[in-house]
């Protein structure tokens, strides 16, 4: 597997405040969908700004393809593509007119551009709309509009900043599927950023969790998950005998607690566990009466890791930049 990011004691400081990104080191491998999640203020756009040469950063390296990004800015803006968190189209001209001005700005000779334009726009379902102006698309349309725009150059990395910001739970999910086409049809590597929980989950093979500028957290989601302390198994019996002791040795189980009728059980890989718990309790003569597993969510692996969760973080941040406001009205 080869690595296409490579960044190594990255940090961005903004003035004598703002340590906007914190000496963040990462890897990412080629036909990976890396995600960068974090609530507001994170240090997210800080860092994709970084990696596609807009920003420069204060210290530390990155590097995409061999090319380090400080030093070869041209050569990486031709290799990757970026989706910015505000939307750029043109709202006076069309989809389609939209498209081609893309595609001259990265020099993409017309024949081919015709080509490319009608296969990108029917990979994010815009065909039928293409020759609309885009000021009568909807928000979701939008979006998608941008996602083919940055493919116009064929990049072998595509940055997608916020890619669902503000977007309906539905035009979301629609956003997630074209990215997955995407990458199936493609061998393109991607780096997301997100405050999405389930956008993380859902798209991402791994998952860097970034706050105040800093990774406190970086596996696969199901890792992050069960990082927290596995899944809990509530299994109520009939039975007088304590199988706590006998329980507690089942593999994958890591901890029991028995309450009145119901076992408690924490286990890693639950679905592995869960037979087992049960033959346990067979053998012993004992009768199942009800069985449930629940899953560590990403919020706990969120709150694990920040020592706050995800909505709360959220709020914080808003609650900072009112106070920024304050101290910007209070200066002028
Ligand atoms: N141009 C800038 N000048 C000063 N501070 C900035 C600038 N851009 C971002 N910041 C600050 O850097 C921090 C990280 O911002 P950003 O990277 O936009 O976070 P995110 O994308 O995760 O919401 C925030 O505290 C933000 O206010
Ligand atoms: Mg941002």
């Amino acid at each position: 597997m080869s690595i296409i990011v490579e960044v190594t004691d990255l940090t961005k400081r903004f003035n004598e405040e703002v340590l906007a990104v914190d000496n963040i080191s990462f890897t990412v491998n080629e036909g990976e969908v890396f995600g960068f999640l974090g609530p507001n203020g994170a240090g997210k756009t800080t860092t994709i700004n970084i990696l596609t040469t807009l920003l420069r950063p204060t210290s530390g390296k990155a590097v995409i393809l061999g090319m380090d990004v400080s030093k070869k800015q041209d050569e990486v803006r031709k290799a990757i593509g970026l989706v910015p968190q505000e939307l750029t189209v043109d709202d006076e001209l069309s989809g389609r007119e939209n498209m081609y001005l893309q595609a001259d700005l990265y020099n993409v000779p017309r024949g081919e551009a015709q080509k490319r334009i009608d296969e990108l726009l029917e990979l994010v379902g815009l065909e039928d709309s293409a020759d609309r102006r885009v000021k009568t698309y909807s928000g979701g349309m939008r979006k998608r509009l941008e996602l083919a725009e940055g493919l116009i150059h064929r990049p072998r990395v595509l940055f997608l900043d916020e890619p669902t910001l503000g977007l309906d739970i539905q035009t979301r999910t629609a956003i997630w599927e074209y990215i997955r086409d995407l990458r199936k049809s493609t061998n393109i590597t991607v780096f997301l950023t997100t405050h999405y929980l389930e956008e993380a989950d859902e798209l991402c093979d791994r998952i860097a969790i970034i706050d105040h500028g800093k990774i406190v957290a970086l596996d696969t989601p199901e890792m992050l998950k069960q990082s927290v302390g596995g899944d809990v198994l509530s299994v109520g019996t009939a039975l007088d005998k304590d199988l706590t002791a006998e329980l507690k040795s089942v593999s994958n189980v890591v901890d029991v607690k028995r309450e009145g009728e119901v076992y408690r059980i924490k286990a890693m890989n639950g679905e592995v566990a869960t037979p087992l718990v049960l033959n346990t309790i067979w053998n012993h003569g004992g009768v199942v009466t009800s069985v449930s597993l629940s899953r560590p969510t990403l919020d706990q692996a969120f709150l694990e890791y920040t020592g706050r969760s995800m909505r709360d973080a959220e709020q914080a941040g808003t609650f900072d930049k009112r106070a920024a406001a304050r101290a910007l009205r209070r200066r002028s």
